[in-house]
Parts: C-alpha cells; structure tokens; sequence
C-alpha cells in the first residue's frame, strides 16, 4: 500500500488482545460517562437500558460486516479500502471524506469534553482554570440560529490533550498501544466497580417519578414521539449511538497487526461485545440508584455514586472519565491518518500524505496534519456542534460497508475470506437497514449538516480526486 519508492511499510505489531483493546480505547468515552444520564431523563427513563441494548444490536450487525472486510483486505483504512474494491473510486471517496466525521470531528468533540472534565477536576484540587482560556470563543445557539460570543478566547486544555497525543501517534503505533492499554484498564476498572458497588442499590422504587407514578420500566408516553414509552427508547438509542463509535477504528489497523485476517475481526467483536454488557449493566445500575428526573447532567455516573453514598469513588471517577475520554481520541486520531494514508496511496490525495517514516515506521505527515487541524477545531469550534454529526456520518459509513460486504459476496463468491460474516444474506441488509433507521432517528439539523459536509466533499473530488484519476 505504501507509495513513493523508498517509503517504508508500516510496521507489524499488533496482537488480538492489543486490537481488542484499541476497540474497547475507542469506544468506552463520553457515551457511558456523559450521555447516559440526558437520554434516561429526557427520552427513555430506566428503559434507556433497552436503548443500549438495541444500539450495541444494531452495531453487532455492523461489527460482524467489518470483520469480514478487515479479514478480506486487511489493510490500512479498510472501510474505505473496502469501498474502493466493491464500489469504485467515487464511493471510496464518499466514505473516506464521511469518516472524516467520524474520526476527526469525533476526537474534536471529545477533546473539548476532555477539556471540560479536566478543569473541573483541577477545580476540586484547588486549581482554578480561567474559564477565559479553556473555553470556544463563539457559541451557536441551535434554537435561534444565531451566533454569540462566550467571553472566551481559547480551549487551551483541549489543544493540549490532542498534540499529547499526536506527538505519541507519530512516535509509534506500539507506544501507543500500550498506553491506550494502561488506560483502559484504569477506566474499565472504574467502571466495574460502579456496577458492582452500586448494583445492591439499585431499588424500583427509584423508576417512580411525577410523570411515571406507577414506576413503569418503560415510563408512558407523554404525548409527542421519543418523549418516553417505546418511541422514547428508539430516539434514545440513536442518541446512545455515539457510546457505540470506535470499534471500527480497529479495522483501520489492519496493516500494522500482526495476523490481521484472525485477529482483527477478533477486535471488532470482542470489543464490542465487552462494551455492549458493560453499557447496559451501568444503564440498569444507574437509572435503579437515582430517579431518571434527576439525571439530566453532564456527569450522571458522579450522580449515580452520590446515591449510593461512596463519596470516596467520585474523584475516582472524574479521573476514569478522563482517563476514557483520552483514550477515545488516542483511537480516532489513531484511525484518521489511516485513511488519508490510504486516500493518498490511491491519488484521492496528493501523495506527499502518505509517507511513512523511515525510523518510527508510521504514517506521520497524515497523523501530524490531522493532529494540527483538531487542534485547531478542538481550541475554537463552539461547545455545541453536535455528536450527532459523528454519529449520522458513522451511521452512513456502517451502511455502505454492508452494503459493501453483500455486494461483494454476490459478484466475487470465491474469493478468500478468512472470516466469513455468519447468515450474511440477513446480517448484511440488518446492518443497512438499521443503520438507516437510526440515521431517521437523529434531528433534521444533523440530515442538513450531513448533507451540506457531503457536498462540499463532492466538489473537493471533481476538483482534485477526479483530476488525478485522469494522471494516473
Ligand atoms: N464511543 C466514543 C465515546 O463514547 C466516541 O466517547
């Protein structure tokens, strides 16, 4: 995949527990410390436990279609190498530009939630972080459309969480690996013992609430779609997306793993399967320890250990978010100079990104170009650009790789896949149609902004994509 005569190859050093890790790095963020406790008070109540459930379903489809094109073309930015071999340059280029979403708009976001819990943090050690400097200096306000100003200048501690870790991207994706595995072990540990401490708490009378005094599992509907009852749990499943995103990117490192065709389809199910139980349990425990009307934070799990009484675990816990939320952008910023390494290999970008260096055998140029631009986004993009814009651009690429995998089963059946998609002809259109429907599920905003992202990447192709196709 390499280009440039004397560009090195990536180097092999992967193992199925560090893949494995690098999906659970990935996924294990701001979905289960952050989201959880919005989705339960506003959409779905203690039943946002079936929301996790119907999420990490419907990326099970997903995750058993990406194993089977890791395996089939095991190569670095695999969705989008995928693409390329099923559907042609033109679809190759479409999800290359929409994982963009995904991976860098996605570590955008979570870097200024990193901000955010760390100033926090620091705040109860006694250091006050002026608000001035870690903080977008604009707002948008989604209701009125219009733009103001916050008073600050800068997210510093946002910038400075995202060239950390460029800086060990470029140094080495082994390096990395093993730090993300020191994380993850201190976040899922965090984790582990949030359900475990909390769940000889959890009490149905806590599902009691003014508007479901009956303490239903699923509250009743009160009276518009996705405001509780069953239509709740759906729109909060879509909302819970974002908790899902990641185990992807384990595809994206296909080419640095040491036996691709067995051990990345092992990283994308097992992590996913690991975060799938892990997610509902902390749902079940969270929503059966605090009334769901009181868990509209940005910190429910905190919320969760004060009902409990374990003062004790809470700072524990601000440093497991952290913790988490550093991991997630170590994988994403991770993936993203996987595709654009494999973007500039095929002439869908100049060649220049995708040099790899000669001692620390990584893709450096790409990983040190997107760390400076989300750098740059994460310091001035305003707090309220929405996950949901990572999750439809997710939602999208995870359809065209179904739709990819069936394709290629029907015009290719004897071609050598190493791991084969179980009941593809039903797996495969699950995949497609489920990820369509969660799409439906997001506001119409996120639609207009998809579309608004993808014509812009139509006219960056015709003007440079489509040019080199005519060189080469
Ligand atoms: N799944 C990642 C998170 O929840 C993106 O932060």
């Amino acid at each position: 995949m390499e280009s440039g005569r004397a560009n090195p190859a990536l180097k092999r050093t992967l193992t199925a527990i560090n893949l494995t890790t690098l999906g659970v790095g990935a996924i294990v963020g701001a979905g289960i410390f952050v989201v959880p406790g919005v989705a339960a008070a506003n959409y779905a109540g203690p039943s946002v436990v079936f929301s996790y459930l119907i999420s990490g379903v419907a990326c099970a489809f997903a995750a058993l279609c990406y194993a089977e094109m890791a395996s089939t073309v095991p190569i670095a930015g695999s969705a989008y190498n995928y693409a390329y071999a099923t559907m042609g340059r033109t679809i190759a280029w479409i999800i290359g530009w929409d994982l963009i979403l995904e991976y860098s708009l996605g570590a955008t976001i979570v870097a200024v939630g990193w901000s955010g819990y760390v100033v926090s943090f620091l705040r109860e050690a006694g250091v006050n972080v002026s608000l001035k400097f870690a903080s977008a200096p604009l707002e948008f306000d989604a209701v009125t459309h219009t733009w103001s100003r916050t008073g600050a200048l800068i997210n510093l501690p946002a910038m400075v969480i995202v060239v950390l870790v460029t800086i060990l991207l470029v140094i080495g994706v082994q390096a990395s690996a093993n730090v993300n595995s020191a994380i993850v072990a201190i976040k899922l540990a965090i984790v582990v013992t949030f359900i475990i401490a909390g769940v000889g708490f959890v009490s149905t009378k806590n599902w009691i609430t003014a508007t479901n005094p009956a303490g239903n599992f699923i509250p009743p509907n009160l009276g518009e779609f996705g405001h509780f009852g069953w239509s709740g749990v759906v729109r909060a499943s879509a909302f819970v997306f974002f908790a899902y995103i990641g185990f992807d990117a384990v595809a994206t490192a296909a080419q640095e793993a040491k036996n691709p065709e067995r051990d990345v389809p092992i990283g994308i199910i097992s992590s996913l399967m690991i975060c799938t139980i892990l997610y509902t349990l902390v749902a079940f425990v969270l929503t059966g320890v605090v009334p769901y009307d009181r868990l509209d934070v940005s910190n429910p799990i905190a919320a969760g250990i004060d009902a409990i009484g374990m003062d004790w675990l809470s700072p524990m816990v601000k440093l497991g978010a952290i913790a988490a939320l550093s991991s997630v952008i170590l994988v994403l910023l991770l993936a993203q100079p996987r595709i654009f390494f494999s973007m500039a290999s095929d002439g869908l970008l100049p060649p220049v990104v995708s040099r790899v260096h000669a001692r620390f055998r990584t893709p450096y140029l790409p990983t040190i170009i997107t760390g400076l631009l989300v750098t740059m986004a994460a310091g001035f993009l305003p707090v309220s650009v929405p996950g949901e814009l990572v999750s439809i651009g997710t939602l999208l690429a995870f359809a065209i790789v179904c739709a990819g995998v069936l394709i290629l089963r029907i015009t290719q059946p004897g071609l050598h896949r190493p791991f084969r998609t179980p009941f593809v002809f039903v797996t495969a259109p699950a995949g497609v149609v489920t990820s369509i429907l969660m799409m439906f599920g997001l506001p119409r905003d996120t639609w207009l902004r998809l579309i608004v992202w993808m014509a812009i990447g139509l006219i960056v192709y015709l003007m440079y994509g489509l040019r080199e196709k005519r060189r080469i």
